[in-house]
């Protein structure tokens, strides 16, 4: 499986299927543990991501880092991706037709991943995951099951950074993150936690 995963990782590294290539300096696929429980999609990379090739580097990553350590995670327990995996430029939001090409390595990803929860920062990456009628400002902490996983959209961390009402409701948001993993380990007790499990795994990260 983490075979597959390093295929689409490759391809992406390399992939021109949208104007984005033109621009991008890297390519951004995304890292974490190839068997997560959680995995988060933001909307698209950033200067600093675009020049590291990783994503929620700058700034938005810093914050995102502090939200899942104030629910007891670190970041490389979760795997961390986007809706398109090259840099729009000046940071413009990604066009419809960049995420619909973009679109097929993000849901190879997950289902590779399998995660258990899906968290969608933002609202195009919440439209592009449960339908163009779902927004961050009217859905946010909402989770909806799909089959075997749960999305759950949210605020995304830039757009909550620097104002201060925002800041306490994604904090909120991630609570309600901690509620459905608890909820989640009473119902599949066996369900191997990426923390303890990936130890000795192989993780994109170290792909890269
Ligand atoms: N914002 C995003 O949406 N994604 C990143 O990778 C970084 C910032
Ligand atoms: Fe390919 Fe996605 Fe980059 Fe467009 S944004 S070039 S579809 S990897």
């Amino acid at each position: 499986m983490s075979g597959e995963l390093h295929v689409i990782y490759s391809e992406i590294l390399e992939c021109t299927k949208c104007d984005l290539h033109k621009s991008r300096t890297k390519a951004v696929p995304g890292e974490g543990p190839y068997d997560a429980r959680i995995m988060f999609v933001g909307e698209g990379p950033g200067q600093t991501e675009d020049e590291q090739g990783r994503p929620f580097v700058g700034a938005a990553g810093k914050f995102l880092t502090e939200l899942l350590e104030s629910i007891g995670l670190k970041r490389s327990d979760v795997f961390i991706t986007n809706i398109v995996k090259c840099r729009p430029p000046n940071n413009r939001a990604p066009r419809k037709s960049e995420i619909e090409a973009c679109n097929p390595y993000l849901q190879a990803q997950i289902r590779l991943i399998n995660p258990r929860i899906v968290c969608a920062l933002g609202t195009p990456a919440i439209s592009t995951l449960m339908g163009d009628e779902y927004s961050a400002s009217r859905f946010h902490g909402q989770p909806l099951t799909k089959g075997e996983v749960t999305i759950l959209p949210m605020y995304h961390p830039a757009a909550a950074l620097y104002d201060a009402s925002l800041k306490e409701t994604i904090y909120h948001d991630f609570k309600i993150l901690k509620q459905l993993l608890e909820k989640e380990e009473t119902f599949n007790p066996s369900t191997p936690k990426s923390a303890e499990s990936s130890g000795g795994k192989q993780t994109l990260e170290k792909w890269a």
